[in-house]
């Protein structure tokens, strides 16, 4: 999936937004996002008062609403009926699934809320919800308390991940590999890349139970339920044994504690995978993960030289690290042992 940065909206819609008003704008095509105007739209021509009446939004601001829409690139009109300019229609519809439509915009929304108080946060370096007095649960409670939220949040990945996973299946050689432990897989986008590159490989994901649901019903529909299982389990206690590959994707910094129980768990030779848009080494890269940190996110971020020495001094030797494509980054290790994989 390609996210609609700036640089895929037309030059003259850009040399109208100051960098103060930007926010402005943006806001205005995330409430579009949950109205669902681009989806309304999807193929179809509809005069103002119909697309009013279907998202029910109020005759007082319909035509602005529409026009700064059409003024922002992603609505066309003419003789009143409106419908999605070729940018709209790629962006955030053709490409982008219903579930990242839900959660992705629904994270925006909290996000400009935070940004309310951000001076307040980077002077007292305390988070907005700590000022607010909010307590929030883990995402990982939230999709326990409600399935909705654990599939949207797993599908949104599962369609954002595909192009990573067919990268790190081609990028692995796992020819000798027998079982891949895909710790907290989520959906099961990367065991399902990686057990369809390998015909004789077995895959299982260890995650919280309602995300292991949703994963077995996408193993189900790719048709590799006898090669992928799921494990509902906790990613923080002792990792089952029985894998020679041990792998972590995009679960952010991995901790030096998750690292020493996956080497433990290994057996000689075996193999650990980490895949993650980790930090450029001066930090300043990529700007998606630095700005999340303002906003509440509790990701644990890491340069990819960090996760190198971590992942070495837990004992792993041939160590390598490859910036996939764009912004993301793998890391393998060997766990010594004798045997032909042994480096
Ligand atoms: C950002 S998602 C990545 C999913 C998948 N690896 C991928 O690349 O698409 C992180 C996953 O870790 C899981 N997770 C986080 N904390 C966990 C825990 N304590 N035990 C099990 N799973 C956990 C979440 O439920 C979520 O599915």
């Amino acid at each position: 999936m390609h996210e609609p940065t700036l640089d895929k909206f037309p030059r003259k819609v850009l040399a109208q937004i100051s960098v103060e008003r930007a926010f402005i704008v943006s806001r205005l095509i995330v409430a579009a996002e949950r109205l669902q105007v681009f989806r309304l739209l999807h193929r179809k021509h509809m005069k103002a008062d119909a697309i009013g009446r279907a998202l029910k939004i109020h005759k007082f601001y319909l035509k602005g609403f529409l026009n700064s829409l059409i003024s922002a690139g992603l609505l066309r009109k003419a003789n009143d009926l409106y419908w999605n300019t070729p940018l709209a229609e790629k962006y955030f519809v053709a490409e982008r699934s219903i579930y990242w439509t839900r959660q992705y915009s629904k994270e925006c929304v909290e996000a400009y809320d935070a940004l309310t108080l951000l001076e307040k946060v980077l002077t007292s370096g305390r988070s907005y919800r700590s000022i607010k007095g909010l307590h929030k649960p883990s995402y990982t409670e939230a999709m326990k308390r409600d399935r909705h939220q654990a599939e949207d949040f797993t599908q949104m990945l599962f369609h954002y991940h595909q192009e990573d996973a067919e990268a790190l299946a081609h990028y692995l050689e796992l020819s000798e590999r027998g079982a891949v432990l895909d710790v907290g897989g989520g959906s099961g986008v990367m065991s399902i890349a990686l057990a369809k590159k390998n015909p004789h490989l077995r895959a299982c994901i260890l995650d919280i139970a309602p995300v292991c649901r949703i994963a077995a019903g996408n193993i189900r529909r790719a048709g590799m339920a006898r090669r992928v299982a799921t494990l509902p389990g906790d990613l923080r206690h002792r990792l089952p044994a029985g894998y020679d590959v041990i792998m972590f994707c995009d679960i952010g910094a991995v901790s030096m504690q998750l690292l020493e129980n996956a080497y433990s768990s290994l057996p000689a030779n075996g193999l650990i995978v980490l895949a993650d848009r980790y930090l450029s080494n001066d930090g300043t890269q990529p700007l998606s993960r630095l700005v999340a940190q303002f906003v509440g996110s509790s990701f644990p971020q890491a340069t990819w030289a960090d996760m190198v020495e971590a992942v070495k001094s837990c004992g792993f030797r041939a160590v390598k690290a490859r910036n996939a494509y764009r912004d993301v980054w793998y890391i393998t290790g060997v766990k010594p042992g004798r045997g032909p994989l042994h480096d």
